[in-house]
């Protein structure tokens, strides 16, 4: 297993190009089920997360290719050969089972794999599940898997999801656009993933309304047909990057960035005397002064701060002036980074899902361990700060949604390294 060694010190200089959204192709991918046409994605990132969501299609009969060194990815779905979502892919990444609504608006049935809890949580299905029956499936877990079956197509209803679930809200639009009737989804998630899906189904026919606020309406159609979409910037990635400077020090620019994205989380920045500023090509970030200040943070779905950002915003706060307190609310089991940071030297004390952090100096480096993605980028970030190395292990989750990190930080003048196999 590769492991990532960081020496700290040294301020960072230059600009970072932010790739196309992980937690957007993740869901953009699914919808080539949806029509016998091709679906060609542009801006794809090039991470294992993509491969494994590609090997998922192709056992489902779809033809793949990516072109472009990865960054177009070209898909056809003409015929459905295969209607069950394997265990052992859906196991390795949970988004897999946003194939379960488009293959059973589109084919009126399909096995999927319940993914099983994860690092994170425990991460049920019940909102997706309790959607689709709203839309007249008949939904059994068998064995592990849930087998689905809507006789005579799904139909159109008005339906209330009890939580604003991204994954949730993503099934249900994709199997909304081919079924008869009009739905309308209340307390939809209203993330820019969403948006761009929605962007993406509208060039293939489907007509929906609403999306990006909590309420979304989808008048089934009878069947869609192929488009080209470029997918949206990753603005998990872009915030992960906008903090590196701060950290370390210096001045960066994220190329393709815009506030826009996440604007909750740059008004924490502002807050903590961070200077961001949105240029033609991106957003600049720097450090306005010697420490940050300490702010308070509590993760929120969007347009709230996103808790894919809470790791590495903890990161910050524990060389920041004060003490901070962060709240998990979206996930049960996210403060997996903090005895890796408390190995570091960090100063960080957990009751449930709220952490309080109180600033120290300087951070030491130090062997430790990644746990899931986002922790395992708010190590390598605050290894930029530390005394040191800071040796990351088990980086295989940082390769899920973070392409090539360590020529990114390194062509800003981060030295940072990949070993491999350790
Ligand atoms: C998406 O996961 C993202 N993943 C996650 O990013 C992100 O953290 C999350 O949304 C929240 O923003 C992808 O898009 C692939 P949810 P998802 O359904 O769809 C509970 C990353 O780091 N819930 O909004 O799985 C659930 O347990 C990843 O890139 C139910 O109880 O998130 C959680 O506590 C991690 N029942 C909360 O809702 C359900 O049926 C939010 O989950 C569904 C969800």
């Amino acid at each position: 297993m590769d492991s990532i060694i960081v020496t700290g010190g040294g301020a960072l200089e230059g600009q970072i190009p932010i790739a196309g959204a992980k937690n957007a192709a993740l869901t953009l991918m699914p919808a080539t089920l949806l029509s016998e046409e091709p679906l060609t994605l542009t801006n794809m990132p090039r991470l294992s997360d993509i491969r494994t969501m590609t090997a998922l299609l192709s056992s489902l009969g779809t033809e793949v290719s990516a072109l472009s060194q990865g960054q177009v990815v070209a898909m056809s779905s003409h015929t459905i050969s295969n209607h069950t979502a394997d265990y052992d892919i859906v196991r390795k990444m949970r988004a897999s089972n946003l194939v379960l609504g488009p293959m059973l608006a589109r084919e009126h049935h399909a096995v999927v794999s319940l993914p099983g809890g994860c690092a994170i949580g425990a991460r049920p299905m019940d909102i997706h599940t309790i959607g689709l029956e709203a839309l007249g499936a008949e939904i059994e877990l068998k064995d592990g898997y849930l087998h689905a079956v809507a006789r005579g197509g799904l139909k159109g209803a008005v339906h209330e999801l009890r939580f604003p679930s991204v994954g949730a809200t993503e099934n249900l639009v994709m199997a909304a656009t081919l079924a008869k009737g009009t739905t309308v989804l209340k307390n939809a998630a209203r993330e820019p993933e969403i948006v761009d899906l929605v962007s993406c189904l509208k060039k293939m026919g489907a007509q929906i309304a609403g999306e990006g606020t909590s309420t979304i309406e989808i008048q089934g159609v009878d069947r869609l047909h192929g488009a080209t979409h470029p997918v949206v910037t990753d603005r998990i990635e872009l915030g992960t990057y906008m903090l590196a400077p701060v950290i370390a020090g210096g001045e960066v620019e994220c190329l393709g960035g815009r506030i826009s994205l996440i604007e909750a989380f740059c008004e924490k920045l502002d807050a903590a005397g961070v200077s961001v500023t949105e240029t033609d090509a991106g957003i600049k970030v720097a450090r306005k002064n010697g420490r940050v200040s300490a702010v308070d943070v509590t993760t929120e779905v969007f347009p709230g701060f996103p808790t894919d950002l809470q790791a590495q915003m903890m990161a910050l706060m524990c060389t920041a002036d004060g003490v901070s307190v962060l709240e998990e609310k979206i996930f049960e089991n996210r403060f997996m980074h903090t005895p890796e940071l408390v190995r570091m030297g960090a100063n960080i004390d957990v009751q449930g899902g709220t952490a309080t952090v109180t600033g120290v100096d300087r951070l030491k480096g130090a062997p430790v361990m990644a746990t899931d993605l986002r922790a395992s980028v708010s190590l390598i970030l605050a290894g930029l700060a530390a005394e040191g190395q800071t040796t990351v292990n088990r980086v295989y989750h940082l390769d899920r949604g973070y392409e090539k990190i360590e020529d990114k930080l390194g062509n800003v003048g981060a030295k940072i390294e990949r070993v491999r196999g350790i």
